[in-house]
């Protein structure tokens, strides 16, 4: 495993639309070992393909300790209700804003066997998600941001 560089905002790849994964290849499986590494040393919940510089549909998330969601070709198939929360990026280090995002989403990807499968999430959880899942169409949470937090706002 490999830790990489992450991309930080201003970088053009991270407005990029990325292409969806045709097949899951070895080369795919050791990105996604190599994204969870990068992820984990960077203490971020949600790391996303194109922010280390891959314009291809990855996502992983980890808001649970301990409990990694590979996410291939990603989409969000149901949402409901609404959440302001502060949320943050690793591309953009050390600024926070409030998001207005669902407080719940329903995920339909691919893992890494090529199977589809669904995954719901709540609350933190589903705004890592839209958070990610946003990545892959080049959106960054300060496009949507309802409000910028000062540092002192957060904890
Ligand atoms: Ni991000």
């Amino acid at each position: 495993m490999a830790k990489l560089n992450i991309l930080k905002d201003g970088d053009p790849t991270l407005r990029k639309v990325c292409r969806p994964v045709e097949a899951v290849t070895p080369r795919i499986c050791t990105l996604l070992d190599d994204m969870i590494e990068t992820m984990r040393a960077a203490n971020g919940c949600g790391l996303a393909a194109p922010q280390v510089g891959v314009l291809r549909r990855i996502v992983v998330v980890e808001c649970e300790e301990g409990k990694v969601i590979e996410l291939i070709n990603p989409r969000i198939i149901a949402r409901a209700g609404k959440q302001e929360e502060a949320e943050g990026c690793l591309s953009v280090p050390g600024r926070w804003g409030l998001t207005d995002r669902p407080r719940h989403v329903t995920v339909r990807a691919m893992d890494r066997d090529g199977n589809e499968f669904e995954v719901s999430g709540s609350d933190l959880l589903a705004r890592c998600f839209c958070h990610e899942i946003d990545h892959l169409d080049g959106i960054l949470f300060t496009d949507k941001v309802v409000r910028m937090l000062d540092p002192s706002e957060v904890e």
